[in-house]
């Protein structure tokens, strides 16, 4: 094994870190923004609403990240309506195809993360906050989402590291992360052994500060009263 290279690898492969971070936050943040409306619709009490969210996540859930991710950046292109249509410019650019598909995934993923935590909110507080009246919106606000997010934390974090970790698959449709340098690397230096310690070295650290956050945060609200 050759340490020189492994640093080596580490000063290119950290130039990915970048595309990597945007691909894991953008898709994270739009998972975030879709999933707490849809994790309402699936805890409803509707059965067609929560029907319909639970058969999307059921089908992101259900089937390989890799997959969903070559169906949009090979078959987004078989289709006219695509094709013809205003995004075309952007879904055709394996960036667009990657964050697409990582937030839908990820949406699916969080959806049923959050509704486990608004059906663990006990419904004596709820009955509690409509007896004070106030509105369903507001209950939402002050009583369902901040008492669910902290049962959800935990998994949550799960989520967050698992995405840091799934952008790897971006290097399959030509993004040059943190993976796709790794194996443009082992093309020049024939040394996969040491290019691909250096790439899991900079994942565990994301991972390691990820989850480091997400303790502080655990920590804290616990000590502010919290469950
Ligand atoms: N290995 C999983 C798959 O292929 C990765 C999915 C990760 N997704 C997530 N949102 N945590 O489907």
């Amino acid at each position: 094994m050759d340490i020189n290279l492994i640093f080596d690898s580490l000063a290119v492969l950290a130039g990915g870190a970048l595309l990597t971070l945007s691909l894991t936050m953008l898709s994270l943040v739009i998972s975030f923004v879709l999933s707490v409306p849809l994790s309402l619709l699936r805890a409803s009490s509707n059965k067609a609403l929560s029907g319909s969210v639970l058969a999307y996540t059921y089908v992101f859930r259900g089937t390989p990240l890799l997959v969903q991710l070559f169906l949009v950046y090979y078959g987004l292109s078989q289709l006219d309506v695509v094709r013809h249509s205003i995004f075309w410019p952007i879904l055709r650019e394996p960036f667009w195809c990657a964050l697409l598909t990582f937030s839908l995934n990820s949406t699916a993923y969080t959806t049923e993360v959050f509704k486990a935590g608004i059906q663990a909110v006990p419904s004596g507080l709820i009955e509690a906050a409509q007896a004070l009246g106030l509105s369903p919106l507001l209950q939402i606000r002050l009583i369902i989402f901040p008492l669910a997010f902290r049962t959800v934390l935990p998994s949550y974090a799960n989520e967050v590291i698992g995405m840091v970790k799934a952008s790897s698959l971006a290097s399959t449709v030509t993004l040059l992360e943190i993976t796709g340098l790794a194996r443009r690397l082992v093309s020049e230096t024939f040394a996969p052994y040491e290019v691909f310690l250096a790439a899991g070295l900079i994942y565990f650290l994301l991972n390691f500060i990820v989850s480091t956050v997400f303790r502080i945060v655990e920590i804290r609200l616990a000590r502010s009263g919290g469950n």
